[in-house]
């Protein structure tokens, strides 16, 4: 017995690359039922056409900015996975209202709508770029943690049963508008790489392991955390390396454009405020809220809290070297 077996399972997003890859996980699982909620109906019929119409499937459309979709969308289920999101940092950083609606706003209607009703966990993604943000995507997202690790308040006053925890990674390799697939795509065109910066450095991880991120957290969460998968980084340089390697001189040609606005040299995935408030669970590290949660006193009182010069920034975990990163790219289909 698993937890989803049997269970009513909502993933807003559900088309994303996120989305794609959990749906396809959690169907292992044997749910009773995976609901997919986005806005456009390609995707979803797409979607559909790949699953053959599995009848275990249910394609909804609708936005996490109408609460009373979500509500409606909602009845009956046990748990709620938030991918729904505004990503793309120069996108939000000139349309930044547009973010707030999705990325704040729609936060915090997916709580309303489960506590209201009666949803038992609901997990909030959230990214590398809500830590210390310098752009709207990230602060926003950062909000959406902190909404939803208050949103545990409602359980501690009012006795409402849902639990709501975050998790936070830093960015998918090959995702959606992604650097990995831009570059792909510009070496298939035979043009030159366009590179922000050499030096930046970057988490990385799979697919795979934001969906166990994310599993994880349902299993464990309490209420309030924030999941902070462990991951390595690596340099842009070595990224560049890596997929222009193999490729006649001609063709490895790359420009430097300079970082764009809102983006920063090095990511950190835990700030330098919350490294007191930081547990360590193996694979995983949890930050602990600021306020008060019994829940999460209760769990989480006897284990050591990280020490106050701790950092977990892409320019000081361990590095992804270039030969390590065209074997994950190989694994991943994005190098031949
Ligand atoms: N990709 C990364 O590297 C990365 C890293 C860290 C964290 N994350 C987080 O992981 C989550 C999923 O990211 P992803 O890479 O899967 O993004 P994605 O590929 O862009 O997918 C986003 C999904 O959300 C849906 N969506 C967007 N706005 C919506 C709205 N207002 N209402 C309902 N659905 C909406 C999209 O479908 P429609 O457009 O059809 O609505 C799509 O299904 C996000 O919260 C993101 O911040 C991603």
């Amino acid at each position: 017995m698993n937890i989803f077996q049997g269970k009513r399972i909502l993933v807003t997003g559900g088309t994303g690359s996120f989305g794609k890859m959990f749906v396809k996980e959690i169907l292992t699982y044997e749910p009773l039922e995976v609901i997919i909620f986005s806005r456009d109906e390609n995707k979803q019929g797409a979607m559909n056409q790949e699953y053959k119409n599995d009848p275990r499937l249910r394609f909804v459309l609708g936005d996490v900015r109408d609460y009373h979709s979500l509500r409606e969308v909602m009845r009956g289920v046990n748990y709620v996975f938030n991918a729904a999101a505004y990503k793309w940092v120069p996108a939000v950083e000139l349309n930044v209202y547009e973010g707030v609606k999705t990325n704040i706003i729609g936060v915090q209607n997916v709580i309303d709508a489960a506590r209201d009703e009666n949803v038992e966990k609901v997990v909030q993604l959230s990214t590398d770029k809500a830590v210390e943000p310098i752009n709207a995507m990230g602060m926003q997202k950062a909000l959406g943690e902190r909404l939803t690790t208050t949103a545990n308040l409602y359980r501690e006053r009012d006795g409402v049963r849902t639990v709501f925890v975050s998790t936070r990674y830093g960015n998918v390799l090959g995702s959606r508008g992604s650097v990995i697939p831009l570059f792909r795509s510009l070496i298939d065109a035979g043009k030159p790489l366009t590179v922000t910066s050499f030096e930046m450095t970057r988490f990385i991880l799979t697919l795979q392991d934001s969906v166990k991120l994310v599993i994880k957290a349902m299993e464990e969460g309490v209420g309030g955390e924030i999941f902070v998968q462990k991951m390595p980084a690596h340099t842009i340089r070595d990224l560049v390396d890596a997929m222009t390697e193999d490729l006649p001189e001609d063709k490895k040609q790359v420009v430097e454009i300079g970082i764009r606005p809102g983006e920063k040299i090095h990511e950190s995935l835990i700030g330098f405020a919350e490294t007191p408030r930081t547990v360590d669970i193996g694979d995983y590290y949890v930050i602990l809220p600021q306020i008060q949660i019994t829940a999460i006193e209760e769990k989480y009182k006897s284990m050591n809290k990280q020490s106050k010069d701790f950092r977990y920034t892409s320019d000081v975990v361990k590095r992804l070297s270039k030969d390590e990163l065209k074997q994950l790219l190989k694994e991943q289909g994005w190098l031949s």
